[in-house]
């Protein structure tokens, strides 16, 4: 005989079972002559509830106005640089303290990129690299800023010469010895983090024809398994970061958490850069930070929160290459929107209609109508797990599985899952990958039948 439920124990343990959601910061690139002056920018960034940025050098305008902002920052070592750091650690000192002290800790420095995609530098500066990141290390080690504010390097995804299948992901043999491993070995050693730049809208601008748009852009998409691991993906930037993961693992370092310094997807481009448009962007940017702000990590590690840059707050004008490269901007530089995301929690919360006098808007069904539900096969610590974590952390609602409640009947942990999955699912806006649950979910499009309960769609 089964043992009976008692959801209101579900939450019980949920409290520290589960990775927590990521963070979203924003690249403020100023390839262009037409920007709003930095002053104006940190104002608009505070309207707009952004809190974490990164720039690409040590500007002192915007440095100065960042200070007092509580905007935390990323701040760059620019690539023609790297021989000089590399060189003298007197250069790094000078620099640490003229760029990084005199603002710190007024302005929230919290990072130091050594470089950006350093490996496709046409100017080869590859050899600097690792001397260049272990003296501005040290020079942090002069002025006690060591702890507060890391050194990584953002590395492309070119560095892997796999990244499909996720489970196959492989730096590139011609960088491990060289940099990578003294890489990965100085950022375990400072307790830092790999920076990556990901981009799915390459990958599905060359290969529109394999890969789904949906599964690019987090829409609801019938996901991708991994014959590797067995996993599944429902968007394939989670794929690109677990091959960078999977990639770290071969060379056995499985403790160096990814943050993603750049994604992004361009609102206008070429004929040939398929898939660039306003529409696409939107798609792409707004679920991904639904994705962070109230999801786990990677399904390769879900207890890393996933946090994600994104490439950039403003278009570009005077970047060179195809015209997406100066069309990937969040805003214009008249300070206009280029289309409408979230950035923040409380924005998604107002993207959903309040019910009106605690009941749920009135949403005919509609054929595109979907519902989450749990695996009745799947293992019931599984399933109690997913559970746990829908009516905890999730906000799912839960109340109607209550005892005496409509749907506390049937009593059945697959019933009570599957309620509280679709819960979580609807909530999230049914974006992608939110129908998951350590793969003891799954998306049907018929509403699902457990005794007379009723499952809500739509908002
Ligand atoms: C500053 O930002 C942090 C999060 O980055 C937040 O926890 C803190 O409350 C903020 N402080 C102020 C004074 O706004
Ligand atoms: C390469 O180095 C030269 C000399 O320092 C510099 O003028 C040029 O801008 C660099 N090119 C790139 C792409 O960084
Ligand atoms: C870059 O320089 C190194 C030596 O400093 C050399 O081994 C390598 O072939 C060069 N790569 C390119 C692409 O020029
Ligand atoms: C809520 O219900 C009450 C009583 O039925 C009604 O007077 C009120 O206008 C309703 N509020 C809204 C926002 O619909």
């Amino acid at each position: 005989m089964a043992m009976p439920f008692f959801p209101f124990l579900y939450l019980l343990f949920s409290a520290t079972a589960h990775g927590e959601p990521g963070l979203i910061g924003v690249n403020y690139g100023r390839i262009a002559d037409n920007l709003p002056p930095p002053d104006k920018v940190v104002h608009l960034l505070k309207q707009q509830g952004i809190d974490r940025i990164k720039v690409y050098d040590t500007d002192a305008a915007v440095l100065t106005a960042l200070s007092n902002s509580n905007i935390s920052i990323v701040v760059a070592l620019p690539n023609h640089l790297l021989s000089s750091a590399a060189a003298d650690s007197s250069f790094t000192d000078n620099w640490v303290q003229s760029k990084i002290s005199n603002y710190y800790p007024a302005t929230k420095i919290n990072a130091v990129a050594v470089g950006n995609e350093v490996f496709v530098d046409p100017n080869n500066t590859t050899n600097f690299l690792i001397p260049a990141m272990k003296n501005v290390y040290s020079s942090l080690q002069k002025y006690n800023l060591h702890d507060s504010i890391k050194v990584s390097s953002p590395i492309a995804l070119t560095a892997l010469a796999s990244s499909y299948p996720t489970s196959s992901g492989s730096f590139k043999p011609d960088l491990i010895e060289p940099v990578i491993k003294p890489m990965l070995d100085f950022l375990h050693q400072t307790e830092s983090y790999l920076m990556v730049n990901a981009y799915p809208f390459f990958a599905y601008a060359a290969n529109s024809d394999q890969i789904s748009l949906d599964y690019a852009l987090f829409r609801e998409n019938s996901g991708v398994v991994d014959p590797g691991n067995g996993l599944k993906y429902f968007s394939l930037f989670e794929a690109q970061v677990d091959a960078v993961y999977a990639a770290m693992m071969a060379l056995k370092y499985d403790d160096i958490k990814v943050v993603v310094t750049e994604t992004g997807w361009p609102s206008i481009g070429e004929e040939k850069e398929v898939g660039a448009s306003k529409e696409n962007a939107a798609s792409y940017n707004g679920n991904l930070v639904r994705r962070v702000l109230t999801g786990r990590g990677t399904p390769l590690r879900p207890e890393d929160p996933l946090d994600v840059f994104l490439f950039a707050l403003f278009n570009e004008n005077q970047k060179p290459g195809p015209t997406s490269e100066r069309n990937y901007g969040l805003f214009y530089p008249n300070e206009e929107k280029v289309y409408e995301i979230p950035f923040t929690l409380a924005d998604m919360a107002s993207e959903t209609p309040t019910p009106v006098n605690g009941s749920k808007a009135q949403v005919p069904p509609s054929k595109g109508d979907t519902w989450c539900v749990a695996n009745g096969n799947a293992a019931a610590e599984k399933l109690r797990e997913g559970l746990d974590y829908a009516c905890g952390e999730g906000g799912a609602d839960c109340r109607a599985i209550q005892p005496g409640s409509t749907c506390y009947n049937p009593n059945s942990l697959e019933a009570h899952a599957s309620y509280a999955f679709n819960s979580y699912y609807q909530k999230m806006g049914r974006a992608s990958g939110t129908c998951y649950f350590g793969g003891v979910a799954y998306v049907v499009t018929q509403p699902p039948q457990y005794g007379n309960c009723e499952f809500p769609t739509g908002y």
